[in-house]
Formats: C-alpha cells, sequence, structure tokens
C-alpha cells in the first residue's frame, strides 16, 4: 500500500508568518516622530474612510434615491395627466401646472420614438437611481440623459403616439453637494494632521537633544547645559541624566584624587627610603633595592601624571597634526624613526593633554619594542581612528588583552632591561574609554605590533 509521505509542517506556517510580519516591520518607519505620525494618522484615515463610506451607502444613495422617487412620481403624474387629457388646450395648461408646481419643463414631440440609449458611466448613481424609479412609477419605455447638461436631466417618455419630454433640475433628483462633505473631511484632517506634525515635532526634539547629550556625555563632554524641557517624563529624563553625569563625575574624580593622595605619600616614605639606602654600606642588597624603588617611584609619577591629566581635563579644539608631529619629534631623539599621515581634515574636539598621554603611550611602546615607528590618522564618517605600527616582536594574539591589564609585562626576560611600569596601556585605554572610544591591537603589516585608537567625534 502506498502511502502519503507529505507531512504537513507547522513550522513553514509560523516561519511564514514571522517572515510577513518582519516585512511589516521593515516597512514601518524607524524614527519616533514616524511612528507617532501613523499612530496619528491611521485611525484619521481609517475613521474617514468608514464614515465616508457609510455616509455614501446609507446617506447619500438614500437621498438620491428619495428625490428620483420624487421627480419620477411627478413624472408619472404629468404623463398620467397627459393621457387622460389629450386635447391641445388640457396639455397647454397641464404644461403650466407642471413647470409652475412641479419646476417640471413639458414639451410633447409628435414623432413617436426614442433616440437611441448611450452608453452610461457605469458608475452613474443618478442614472441607475432615476431609470430604476421611473420605470417603476411610469411603467413605459422612456430615455433619460443625466450626463449631457450638468445642471438639468432630461426623460422621454414614449406615449401611443407621441413623445412626452420632461427637463428637471438636476438638484431636484440627486444631493448634488455632497462631495462638500468629502472635501470638508479631508480638509479639516489636513489641517489637523498639520497641526498634530508641528506639536509631535516640539515634543520629539527634547527627546532627541536628550540622547545627543546621552551621546556627549559617553564622549566625556560636558552635558551640564542639557536644559529641561518637553513633557514631564522627557524631563525627568533629562534631569536623571545630568544627576547621573554628576555623580559619575563626582566618584571619579573623588578616586582620582585619593589615589594621587596614597602615591604622593607613597613617594615621600620612597624618597626617605632611598636616603636610607644611600647612607646603608653599598652592597648587591641595597643596589638591587634602590633600583626596586626606581621602579616604585616611576610607577607613581606615572600614575601621579595620569591622574592630574584625567582631573576633570575641559575638552578643547586641538590640531591633531601638530600632536603628531611632536610625537614623532619626540620618538625621533630617541634615534628611533617615525614618520606620521593623516586623511582628513584634523581639527578635533578632545581633552588635549589625555589623548597626548595615551597615544605618547602607544608610541613610547612603539619606540621601545620596533625600530621604527608609523602613525596613521584617518576620519571616517565622524569617527577618528589612529593607528601606530612598529617592527618589534609584536604582542601574541593570546596576550591582547591581558596587556592592558594595570602592571600587566608581557615577558619578564623580554622587559629584563627595559624600565617600565606596565602602566602605559591601561592608563591608555582608561582615556579611549572616557573618550567614548577604545584601543585595539593587532599584527603589523611591518611585522611588530599595530595599536589602533579609536574615537567617535561628531
Ligand atoms: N609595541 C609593542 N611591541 C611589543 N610588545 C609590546 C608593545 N607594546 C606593549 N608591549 C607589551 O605590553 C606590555 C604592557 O605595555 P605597557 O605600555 O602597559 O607597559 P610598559 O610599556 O611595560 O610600561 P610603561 O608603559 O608603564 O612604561 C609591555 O610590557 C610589553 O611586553
Ligand atoms: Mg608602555
Amino acid at each position: 500500500m502506498k502511502r502519503d509521505l507529505t507531512v504537513s509542517h507547522p513550522s513553514v506556517g509560523v516561519s511564514k508568518l514571522s517572515r510577513l510580519s518582519g516585512g511589516i516591520k521593515r516597512l514601518l518607519p524607524t524614527s519616533l516622530f514616524g511612528r507617532s505620525l501613523i499612530i496619528v494618522v491611521a485611525p484619521m484615515v481609517l475613521l474617514q474612510s468608514v464614515l465616508a463610506f457609510v455616509f455614501l451607502e446609507r446617506h447619500w444613495e438614500l437621498v438620491t434615491q428619495r428625490m428620483s422617487e420624487a421627480v419620477a412620481r411627478e413624472m408619472a403624474a404629468v404623463v398620467a395627466l397627459l393621457e387622460a387629457h389629450p386635447q391641445d388646450a388640457d396639455i397647454q395648461s397641464v404644461i403650466d401646472i407642471a413647470s409652475n408646481h412641479l419646476g417640471l419643463r413639458v414639451s410633447v414631440l409628435p414623432e413617436a420614438v426614442l433616440p437611441p440609449r448611450s452608453s452610461q458611466p457605469f458608475f452613474n448613481l443618478l442614472d441607475r437611481t432615476l431609470a430604476r424609479e421611473i420605470n417603476s412609477a411610469v411603467g413605459k419605455p422612456f430615455w433619460i440623459d443625466t450626463v449631457g447638461d450638468s445642471t438639468v436631466i432630461e426623460a422621454r417618455i414614449l406615449l401611443e403616439d407621441k413623445v412626452v419630454r420632461i427637463f428637471a433640475r438636476r438638484s431636484q433628483a440627486y444631493a448634488t453637494n455632497s462631495h462638500i462633505f468629502l472635501v470638508w473631511m479631508v480638509g479639516t484632517s489636513l489641517v489637523l494632521l498639520f497641526i498634530a506634525v508641528i506639536f509631535l515635532r516640539n515634543q520629539i526634539r527634547p527627546i532627541q537633544r536628550l540622547a545627543e547629550a546621552a551621546e556627549r556625555f559617553g564622549r566625556g563632554h560636558s552635558i551640564a547645559d542639557l536644559g529641561h524641557s518637553g513633557a514631564r517624563e522627557v524631563r525627568q529624563a533629562s534631569h536623571a541624566l545630568v544627576e547621573m553625569g554628576e555623580r559619575i563625575e563626582r566618584q571619579v574624580e573623588q578616586r582620582t584624587t585619593m589615589l594621587a593622595g596614597v602615591s604622593h605619600d607613597l613617594r615621600t616614605i620612597l624618597t626617605r627610603f632611598r636616603l636610607q639606602l644611600a647612607m646603608m654600606e653599598a652592597s648587591e642588597d641595597s643596589r638591587a633595592l634602590l633600583d626596586d624603588v626606581d621602579d616604585m617611584e616611576g610607577m607613581l609619577n606615572d600614575y601621579m601624571a595620569f591622574a592630574s591629566d584625567n582631573a576633570q581635563e575641559p575638552t578643547a579644539v586641538v590640531n591633531l597634526e601638530e600632536m603628531l608631529r611632536s610625537l614623532c619629534e619626540h620618538a625621533e631623539l630617541q634615534n628611533v624613526p617615525c614618520g606620521y599621515s593623516i586623511d582628513g581634515v584634523m581639527q578635533i574636539d578632545v581633552r588635549p593633554n589625555a589623548l597626548k598621554r595615551c597615544l605618547g603611550n602607544l608610541v613610547s611602546n612603539a619606540c621601545r619594542y620596533g625600530k621604527s615607528v608609523e602613525i596613521s590618522a584617518v576620519r571616517k564618517d565622524d569617527v577618528l581612528s589612529i593607528t601606530v605600527d612598529d617592527d618589534g616582536p609584536g604582542i601574541p594574539q593570546e596576550a591582547h588583552e591581558d596587556v592592558f591589564k594595570p602592571f600587566f609585562r608581557l615577558d619578564e626576560a623580554r622587559n629584563q632591561n627595559e624600565s617600565g611600569t606596565g602602566l602605559g596601556l591601561a592608563i591608555a585605554r582608561d582615556i579611549a574609554l572616557a573618550h567614548g572610544g577604545d584601543i585595539s591591537l593587532q599584527e603589523s603589516s611591518q611585522g611588530g605590533l599595530r595599536a589602533e585608537l579609536i574615537i567617535p567625534l561628531g
């Protein structure tokens, strides 16, 4: 027996559904302004469509039908009178009555033929309704023209030996000014939409300002000037952001001052150590101790210099080219050839001393471990990228993150003759983070290490 092996898979339906909702999501605007506008516009369009539909269906058609019915009955009355009184004198008085009291212009054509039926527009409501009503009220062959002249409609009704021609005003049979309703509806909606756009813009601007301020704060700029405007919730958020910024700044400042104080006190003690060691008899041990004291002092000096730079240094516009030139000159003084290249105009808004210390650390590492240094700065889409390349031994991939830890020195054997505290990269990364950026390490095309500093500008 053959079995049907096709199995309906429920997940196929589900995935189609999720693809559809994904497609709809992609079509929807992403901005708050666009979304809010849709929230305002969509119900308005829906409501008006329903209103218009109901109005046209129920009201317009009904009114037209009633009016056509009335005109058709009047026509039927005129036709019945003409049939009942076929004498010429009577015909004239019927015509007069119709004209004076019913608003119908009646004439009698002697030839008993109707013109051929012209093709009518399919959607002509009046034509359809009037034809139906005349048919049921008069019950004789007829011909109507509702399209030709815009203010009158014409009906011809075939009697036995003649044709009665009746002109009626179009407004008698048809709710002509109904479109005014639509015009008013669309007009007022446009006015409402315009007002909504203005109000929405005003509501969304403070949110945009808030987002920009948060971004600025992330890049280490001050946000004290963030005004408190907009709706209550937005104002609350702005207030919370400013307070958070102040708290973070206070905390950082307190930490830096405390550590700077500790470093300063330790340095005093170290000076005492050094004095005592100098007074002791020179020996292998005291020389080793003196080296350690030197190391510690270097470390403390490094930290204190960093702390004093970092303590709430305000941002300022600096010329990157000048900064790179002076770094290169400094490297050349240590007999390491150094070149730099810049792509794009480079007036940047940063903390000048901190950035110089950060780049200085990278360049001094490159000078220490390599024989030549290459710096290149590229600005693309408001992101500044500065790479420092050297041709030294580089750093193995697995240690790329470890070297950023404070006091981490890669290979003690390799660093034996080098004086260094292992704070350089930690400080450099700290500065990069304070600017909203970061530092990453890669292998350089020159064979050594490439350190890349990324800083968002804008
Ligand atoms: N360009 C480089 N080439 C090879 N190794 C490097 C390079 N830069 C840093 N390193 C390794 O990373 C370690 C940490 O560097 P870091 O700058 O933090 O400390 P340091 O240079 O030893 O001391 P300091 O910068 O505080 O004087 C270094 O000890 C070294 O082993
Ligand atoms: Mg270093």
